[in-house]
């Protein structure tokens, strides 16, 4: 029989990061380990870390500091106490996060999850540490138990499957190709296995995840590839699937078909993060992006000619080396032109190893402050306008969870958005007729449409 022990895992960085946590936890169920909520609580943490900013990758070495002194405070009390660093920074440094912060038993890139169990036997017998970071030529979707949790982050109503990994592209200011390797796409098989796993644990609303999603071209049973648009299809064939999204996508990869699934397959969001990075031609091409702005604005004409009311997403680097004044500018002008619901603004920060990084004109800290300042007022006013174009509108939102305010629940929009609604429990799971009364810049406020108002006893009967 195994002894339990208690798992804390913190997340940095993107969905995918969240995805794999979860299964990293399964991983570990069958030797014992059960999830806690603090590393207080905790024999064993493990920081899924995120390597695509220096910051990103600088708070995993202050949380590894407070980790130390926890590891001292457990070893004075003759307990064991096992720290493992996951994820993007482990897999872009290897060994040397052992030598930057002893405390660390166990370092394993994004590809070795499904070792961890042996992995941390080993640590447990033998003592001393485990590095983990080739890229194995089995793929750990084949070693990894069936979904289980619920509850956490990316697994309830809304869940994460991640259909993709890596990517080809090298932007060149990016990490991803090389912390995550290969663009490596799932077979559509075990696609639908997973995702009808996750409608039966709950979920009614699935996000496919990728570095370069839509690049997606997993085989089928018969041994041709299939695009995104083809797999979207046939998940929206799910009993009880009723939402589908996809993150995040590269626009050279925003295909044809995957336009017209936007108008043909009801299930599948009217949402589209499609990052752009920047709105100068100069710097795309620098950027090694392979498209210009103008086209950006044609597929985005594409889109919303096939499904009218999509609300657009993007990403933005500011202050990428030489980026001048006008170059900054064009971008601001695209982002009026276009009218984004969301977005991301990053500052362009130099990583060890891409291209960007060796270039001579980088710009210094207070141009790309001030830049990136600029670019948020000026997202915010959109997003905040999108947001308000949904005030006296009817729209159909699926609740997640319960809010904060009693008899409250928060769900979301087909636009993304989240609603804070009065509403009873027995709705949790299920797309409703919302009309939206408020909006703030991150979130809206509602009632629901239907005129049988919930009652004190609905509440008390479901609650
Ligand atoms: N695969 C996605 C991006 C993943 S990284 C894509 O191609 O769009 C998420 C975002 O982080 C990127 O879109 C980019 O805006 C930002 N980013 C990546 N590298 C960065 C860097 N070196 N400095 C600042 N932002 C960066
Ligand atoms: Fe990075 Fe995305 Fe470019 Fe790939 S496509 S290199 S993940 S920014
Ligand atoms: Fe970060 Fe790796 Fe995701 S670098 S953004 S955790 S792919």
């Amino acid at each position: 029989m195994t002894v339990p022990k208690r798992l804390f895992v913190k997340t940095y960085g993107c969905q995918m990061n969240v995805y794999d946590s979860a299964r990293m936890t399964e991983v570990l169920a069958p030797i014992g380990y059960e999830p806690v909520s603090t590393p207080d609580e905790a024999d064993m943490v493990i920081l899924n870390t995120c390597h695509i900013r220096e910051k990103a990758a600088e708070k995993v070495y202050s949380e590894l500091g407070r980790l130390a002194l926890l590891k001292r405070e457990r070893a004075a009390e003759g307990r064991k106490f096992m720290v493992a660093v996951a994820g993007c920074v482990a897999q872009a440094e290897g060994e040397e996060v052992r030598r930057r912060a002893p405390v660390v038993d166990l370092v394993l890139g994004p590809q070795a999850y499904h070792r961890l169990p042996e992995m941390v036997t080993r640590v447990t017998r033998a003592g001393g540490g485990v590095v983990q970071t080739d890229f194995p030529v089995e793929s750990k979707f084949d070693h990894l138990p069936e979904e289980t949790l619920t509850g956490v982050e990316g697994r309830g109503i809304s869940s994460f499957l991640t259909i993709q990994e890596g990517c080809d592209r090298f932007c060149t200011f990016c990490v991803v190709p090389y912390t995550r390797g290969a663009e490596v796409s799932r077979p559509v098989s075990e696609i639908e296995a997973e995702a009808r796993r996750l409608v039966a644990l709950g979920a009614r609303e699935i996000t496919l995840l990728g570095q370069n999603v839509n690049a997606y071209h997993g085989l089928l049973p018969d041994g041709s590839p299939a695009s995104l648009a083809v797999l979207v299809e046939r998940l929206a064939t799910i009993d009880g699937l009723q939402r589908i999204r996809y993150t995040t996508s590269h626009p050279l990869d925003m295909r044809e078909d995957l336009i017209a699934a936007h108008r043909d397959v009801e299930a599948l969001m009217p949402f589209l993060h499609l990052p752009v990075q920047s709105g100068s031609d100069r710097i795309l091409a620098a950027m090694n992006r392979r498209h210009t702005v103008d086209d950006y604005r044609r597929w985005i004409d594409k889109l919303r000619a096939a499904r009218p009311d999509i609300a657009l997403s993007s990403d933005f680097i500011v202050g990428y080396p030489g980026e001048r004044e006008t170059d900054f500018e064009a971008t601001l002008a695209l982002v009026d032109e276009i009218g984004f619901a969301q977005a991301y603004s990053f500052k362009y920060s130099a990583r060890p190893g891409t291209p960007a990084a060796a270039l001579p004109d980088q710009l210094a800290d207070e141009v790309r402050t001030a830049r990136l300042e600029r670019l948020n007022d000026r997202l915010k006013s959109h997003m905040l306008a999108f947001n308000r174009g949904l005030v006296g509108r009817t729209v159909d939102v699926l609740f997640e969870r319960v809010g904060r305010r009693e008899a409250q629940l928060v769900g979301r929009t087909p636009y993304g958005q989240w609603v804070h609604v009065p509403a009873p429990r027995a709705l949790i799971g299920v797309v409703t007729s919302v009309v939206i009364e408020d909006a703030a810049l991150n979130s809206l406020s509602g009632r629901l449409a239907s005129s049988i108002a919930p009652t004190a006893d609905f509440f008390g009967a479901r609650a």
